[in-house]
C-alpha cells in the first residue's frame, strides 16, 4: 500500500492533517514520525486507534539513523515536514531547541531523504515529494501600509523562531536546486482549530476565560495577524502536495487581518454568549503585560498564487471559524485538561510571571 509520511504529526496541525487525510478512506497510509515534545498530545489520534494505515512512530528527527530505518521500512511516496519547535516565546527564553530541530531536524530529514530517493527508480523519483511546512513569520513584520507578504518578499525574520524556520525554509530550497529532490514549501499564517495547546493566543485566552483567569495582551494588543482555520491550511497543504510545482514556494493566509485586542474581544463576547458565566463580559479580564521582546507588529498574506494555479480558497471566515473552535474547546475541556499538564502550568507560572 502506498504511504505518506508526516513529521510532527501528534502536534496541532500535522494531527489535524493526519486525521483529516485518513478520514478519506481511498487515502494513502500514513507513517506518523514524532517525538512526542510537550507540544505533543497522542490523545488527538485516539479516533486512529486500531486504523492500520496509522503507523505512529515516537522518533526525534535529527535521528538520521532512525529516520533511515523507517523511509527504508514503509517506503513513502511522499514526506510532508511539520515537526518545529513552533512557539515564538519560548524561542526568546530557550532558542537551542529551536536551532536542533528546526534547523538540524530539518537538514537531518533532508539529507535521509535525499539518501532515499536516490535508491528509487526514475518514475518513482520523478513523482516523490517533500512538502515543506513553513510560516510566514519568515518575512518579519509589516507596516500598516505595507502589502501583503508576497512569494517574492525578502526574508526577514526577528525572532529565534522565525530565523530558524527561515534556515530551513533555505535548506529545502538549495536541496531542489543542488540535488534535483522535489521539494516544495509552503508559508502559511496563523492558525487556529481544534487541539491547538493552550500556550498559543486562541486557546489560552478561551482556556483562562473560562477559569476567570487574566487574559494577557501583549504591549498595546494592536499587533495584527493574519488568522486561518487549521482546515483551510491542511486542505491548502493537500493541494499543494498533489498539483504543487517542484521547487516553488506557496504562501498561504485567512485574509483575516485583526488586532490581538480584536481577537480577544470577539472570544469574550463569544463565551459571554454560549457560556454566560453571571459576573459581566469576560472582557473584564483583560490584562495588558509587558511586551514579547522583538514583537512583530503586522503580518499580512498575499495568498493569490495559491489561488490562481491551485483554486485554493478559504472556506471559514474568522466568525465561522472561531465560534466553532471556541464550541469545540467547550464540548473537548478533557482534551485540554490532558495537556495542560505540570510542564505546561510551569510554562504559563515562569511567563506570565510579571
Ligand atoms: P506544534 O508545536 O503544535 O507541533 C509540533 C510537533 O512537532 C509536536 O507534535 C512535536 O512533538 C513535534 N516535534 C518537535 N520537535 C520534534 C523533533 N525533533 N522530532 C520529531 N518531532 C518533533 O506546532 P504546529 O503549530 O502544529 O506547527 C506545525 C508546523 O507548522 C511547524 O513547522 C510550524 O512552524 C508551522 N506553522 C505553524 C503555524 C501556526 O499558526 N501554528 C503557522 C504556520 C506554520
Ligand atoms: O504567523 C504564523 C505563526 O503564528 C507560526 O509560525 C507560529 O508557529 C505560531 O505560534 C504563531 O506565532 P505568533 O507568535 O503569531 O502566535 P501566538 O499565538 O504566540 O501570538 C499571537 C499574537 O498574540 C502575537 O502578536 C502575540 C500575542 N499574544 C500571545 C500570547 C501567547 C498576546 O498578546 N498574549 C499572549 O499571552
Amino acid at each position: 500500500m502506498p504511504n505518506i509520511l508526516v513529521t510532527g504529526g501528534a502536534g496541532f496541525i500535522g494531527a489535524n492533517f493526519v486525521l483529516d487525510w485518513l478520514a478519506d478512506p481511498q487515502a494513502d497510509g500514513v507513517v506518523n514520525v514524532d517525538k512526542l515534545t510537550y507540544a505533543a498530545n497522542l490523545r488527538t489520534l485516539a479516533p486512529l486507534d486500531g486504523d492500520p494505515r496509522h503507523v505512529f512512530s515516537r522518533t526525534d528527527i535529527c535521528d538520521r539513523q532512525a529516520l533511515d530505518v523507517l523511509l527504508a521500512t514503509h517506503r513513502p511516496r511522499a514526506v510532508v515536514h511539520f515537526a518545529a519547535e513552533s512557539h515564538v516565546d519560548r524561542s526568546i527564553h530557550g532558542p537551542a531547541a529551536f536551532i536542533e530541530t528546526n534547523i538540524v531536524g530539518t537538514f537531518t530529514l533532508l539529507e535521509a531523504v535525499r539518501a532515499y530517493w536516490i535508491t528509487l527508480d526514475a518514475e518513482a523519483q520523478q513523482a516523490f515529494r517533500l512538502l515543506h511546512v513553513s510560516t510566514d513569520e519568515v518575512f518579519g513584520s509589516l507596516g500598516p501600509d505595507d502589502s501583503q507578504f508576497s512569494e517574492t518578499t525578502a526574508y526577514a525574520p526577528n525572532s529565534p523562531y522565525s530565523a530558524s524556520k527561515a534556515a530551513s525554509d533555505h535548506l529545502v530550497r538549495a536541496y531542489f536546486h543542488t540535488y534535483g529532490l522535489p521539494v516544495l514549501t509552503t508559508n502559511c499564517s496563523n492558525n487556529y482549530g481544534p487541539y491547538q495547546f493552550p500556550e498559543k493566543l486562541i486557546p489560552l485566552v478561551i482556556a483562562n476565560a473560562l477559569a476567570s483567569k487574566p487574559l494577557p495582551v501583549y504591549g498595546d494588543g494592536l499587533n495584527i495577524r493574519d488568522w486561518l482555520h487549521v482546515m483551510d491550511h491542511c486542505r491548502a497543504i493537500r493541494e499543494v502536495l498533489s498539483r504543487g510545482v517542484p521547487g516553488e514556494t506557496y504562501n498561504v493566509g485567512g485574509i483575516n487581518e485583526r488586532t490581538n485586542l480584536d481577537v480577544v474581544h470577539a472570544i469574550c463576547d463569544l463565551l459571554d454568549e454560549m457560556r454566560p458565566d453571571g459576573q459581566g463580559s469576560r472582557r473584564r479580564l483583560i490584562k495588558f503585560v509587558p511586551d514579547r521582546p522583538g514583537h512583530d507588529r503586522r503580518y499580512a498574506i498575499d495568498a493569490g498564487k495559491l489561488a490562481r494555479e491551485l483554486g485554493w480558497a478559504p472556506l471559514e471566515t474568522f466568525e465561522s471559524g472561531l465560534r466553532k473552535t471556541v464550541q469545540w474547546y467547550l464540548d473537548n475541556q478533557a482534551w485540554v485538561e490532558s495537556v495542560t499538564s505540570g510542564e505546561y502550568r510551569q510554562w504559563m507560572a515562569q511567563h506570565y510571571a510579571t
